[in-house]
């Protein structure tokens, strides 16, 4: 019986996977060439354009819908492609449409914002991205492709890698933060989670990566505005991690809202020309929702007609709902604007997508209804989501009370009060751009905590909402505090105050939430805070005042129970910041490779470059994290002190574990140049290692540098090296290292 039960949960599996293998690339792409060509030559200029164009689905009460122009548009080739639109059931439906009433019966594909998650919601990107695993973030990407392509996905809005230094923009969220090499890391490692070896394989989709480019970087940290960098900035320091997307083999990338450097991103040649002669992405190009017919509102074509001209001319495959191409693009062919040949290389672009997604073999082959009942929030992906979540938790502070350390909590008698917005809450747990995140399937902290603690012993107050000036539950909260021997406090964002559209110009507490905290602590009982935010906030009171500080980020569906499983010792604290903490808004943009400027900050003589009202270092720096162990760093050794440029440096250092409990170390190497033809930052991270450290024991750990990573973009835009002075440094964070210098010769 049970034998039955798990051969028919697990058929559908073993089926698709059957049909998951890749032919050998040569033959697949001659076969894909004419196949392709032959399509093309039966196509109208209308069913062309209508492969160029994306249309999004709606969602109503009662589930998903399609407007009703639109699925006459699809019936009549004139649009090929639906986002928003999810589950098999739905989809089945709209692929029927395409496949049996269009003329050439070309399948759809389905696109999806799945950017931490599809159902199983995992940390926001940002928060995973302190894990500093490489392993686990893959992982988390192919687990939510198999989710998504089990719901009838196969196109991914995914991964975000807009580098920012600036915190007040709300989509740091969805990044990886301020470093472009680590981003570019983690970029590298989501494209082949989501992407897998095989995109025709049924558990894998295709990923786009986003928002080409420097999107991150908006003036005044306020979403959509201008941006306006040096060619040296945008190539060493927003680019990287798309082009190691594209090096991963990204299938497609999504342009930007913003301008950069006064051409919109949506028609930016000379941004289209990195990707496609220097880096050489042959994959789609998709503009972001509506942003051709922006170009209007931006100053940069007249009308819409024209800003679709300028967008597929600079190679824009796909129109994101902007209906530009749709209405427009054929008069233009028809006025000679536009070439025919440009088109059809647009086309040839998603057509040889959707032919390597498997989708002219079987349209259906991601619409199976028993994968779906099998993947959808199965175990694997939930045991995944609470490891993901345990390790993006940091650890700010930790300071003992009358000598011992708040964290982690012990085993006791004692009376906790848990305050705050976020302790008795599900949606806001699973952060930002949650897909198709269910609230129902999220344990509140209140919940989580009454799994451990006995009701008697634990007391809940919500105190005030995330925004507002309600204080009317202050009371309440108080009374709690009183009553209790420790407080735990919920405290930070809800899901719509950090990503899109959600720029804020003060990083405190939003709401009455920094007040209730004021006068909970006056009562002066021990208190953690847990800081549940989608960015960096600025926590100078809290770190002043607190004795325990957990910046917990949104986590996802398991938020919850990996915070109750930090807070009671179970996991030990690992993860380490990505962006820097702001000691004030006015130190913004404040990030760790910064420039040494001709009068490096002392404290001691005024006319050097800083605040006379505070220090220039940030409240907590990139890398910082602090475990419930202590680890010492000793013994920095180089294997030689002079590389040739085909030589290999070692560097190792010696890591111990000098407290009670095991746990995770991520130890960082940074190296300078000390001097370039452009001026150098000074430090850049260059090497990372999370190791496992028992207590008591000391981990020699290695490090390996060659010539490539010393190279960086001179003012003639060459990537290469110089030869000369090298400063290297390893350490648990970018404030605080060993250093040796080395020298690299010609
Ligand atoms: C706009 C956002 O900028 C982009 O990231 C997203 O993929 C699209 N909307 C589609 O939802």
């Amino acid at each position: 019986m049970k034998k039955t039960i798990l051969l028919t949960r697990y058929l559908p599996f073993a089926l698709a996977m059957l049909f998951a293998s890749c032919e050998p690339a040569d033959q697949s792409k001659s076969d894909k060439e004419k196949f392709v060509n032959e399509l093309i030559g039966r196509m109208t200029l209308e069913e062309k354009i209508g492969q160029m164009t994306l249309l999004t689905n709606g969602w109503e009460v009662t589930g998903p819908v399609l407007n009703e122009d639109y699925r006459q548009e699809v019936i009549a080739g004139r649009c090929g492609n639906i986002f928003n639109a999810h589950t098999v059931v739905y989809n089945r439906v709209l692929q029927n449409l395409a496949v049996n009433e269009t003329r050439l019966g070309i399948p759809m594909l389905f696109g999806y914002d799945v950017v931490h998650g599809h159902k199983t919601i995992f940390p926001i990107p940002l928060a995973e991205a302190c894990s500093w695993n490489l392993e686990l973030i893959e992982k988390s990407a192919r687990l939510a492709a198999r989710e998504a392509a089990a719901s009838g996905l196969n196109w991914t809005f995914a991964p975000m890698v807009d580098v920012s230094r600036d915190p007040r923009w709300g989509r740091v969220a969805e990044g990886n933060g301020e470093d472009a090499w680590l981003s570019g890391q983690i970029a590298a490692a989501r494209v082949s989670g989501f992407q897998g070896d095989c995109l025709s394989n049924p558990f894998t989709m295709a990923a786009c990566v986003k928002h080409y480019a420097a999107y991150g970087a908006p003036m005044a940290g306020r979403d959509y505005a201008t941006v306006d960098l040096s060619e040296l900035s945008l190539r060493s320091q927003y680019l990287p991690p798309f082009e190691q997307a594209v090096k991963a083999g990204v299938a497609s990338i999504m342009t930007a809202f913003n301008e950069v450097n006064g051409v919109p991103a949506t028609a930016n040649t000379h941004l289209m020309n990195i990707l496609r002669n220097e880096w050489g992405f042959e994959g789609m190009v998709v503009s972001d929702y509506t942003g051709i017919n922006e170009m209007v509102q931006h100053g940069y074509a007249k009308d819409v007609k024209q800003a679709g001209e300028q967008a597929v001319a600079a190679g824009v495959d796909v129109d994101m709902q902007g209906c530009a191409f749709l209405n427009y693009l054929k008069k233009s062919v028809q006025q000679g604007v536009i070439s025919e040949s440009t088109i059809n290389q647009a086309v040839r672009r998603v057509l040889n997508l959707k032919y390597d997604l498997g989708l002219f073999s079987d349209p259906y082959l991601y619409l199976n209804d028993s994968v779906e009942a099998a993947v959808i929030y199965s175990k694997e992906l939930l045991d995944h989501a609470l490891e993901a979540a345990r390790q993006s938790i940091v650890l700010l502070k930790n300071e003992p009370v009358k000598g011992d350390k708040l964290l982690p909590i012990l085993p006791g008698s004692k009376k906790i009060a848990l305050i705050g917005p976020l302790g008795d809450n599900r949606e806001d747990l699973m952060g930002s751009w949650h897909a198709a995140g269910d609230p129902a399937k999220v344990t509140t902290l209140k919940e989580a905590l009454m799994q451990r603690w006995p009701e008697s012993q634990l007391r809940f107050a919500r105190g005030c909402e995330t925004f507002g000036d309600d204080r009317s539950a202050f009371g309440k909260a108080l009374e709690a505090a009183r009553q209790a021997d420790l407080i735990i406090m919920a405290l930070g964002e809800n899901y719509k105050q950090n990503g899109e559209a959600a720029s804020r110009s003060q990083l405190g507490l939003p709401g009455v939430q920094q007040e209730l905290l004021e006068q909970v602590a006056a009562a002066g009982k021990p208190i953690i805070v847990l800081v549940m935010a989608g960015r960096p906030l600025v926590l100078s009171w809290i770190d002043q005042h607190i004795p325990a500080i957990l910046n917990t980020w949104h986590l996802g569906t398991k938020t919850s129970e990996a915070i109750v499983d930090v807070l009671t010792g179970k996991m030990n604290p690992s993860g380490k910041v990505v962006m820097s903490f702001p000691k004030n808004e006015g130190q913004i943009p404040v990030y760790y490779n910064t420039k040494n400027s001709g009068r490096p900050f002392d404290p001691n003589n005024k006319y050097t470059s800083k605040y006379i009202d505070i220090p220039n270092a940030p409240l907590y720096p990139f890398g910082f994290g602090l475990s419930y162990t202590e680890y010492s760093y000793s013994d920095l050794r180089i294997s030689r002190d002079t590389i040739s440029k085909d030589q290999i440096l070692t560097a190792s250092v010696l890591v111990e574990n000098r407290g009670e409990v095991p746990g995770e170390e991520i130890i960082q190497l940074y190296i300078r140049d000390i001097m370039g033809s452009v001026t150098r930052p000074i430090k850049e991270l260059k090497g990372f290692k999370k190791v496992r450290i028992e207590p008591g024991q000391s981990i020699k750990v290695q490090f390996t540098i060659s010539e490539d990573d010393l190279k960086f973009y001179r003012s003639d835009f060459s990537y290469d090296s110089e030869p000369g002075e090298f400063r290297l440094m390893i350490g648990p964070n970018s404030a605080n290292y060993l250093s040796k210098s080395f020298f690299l010769t010609n």
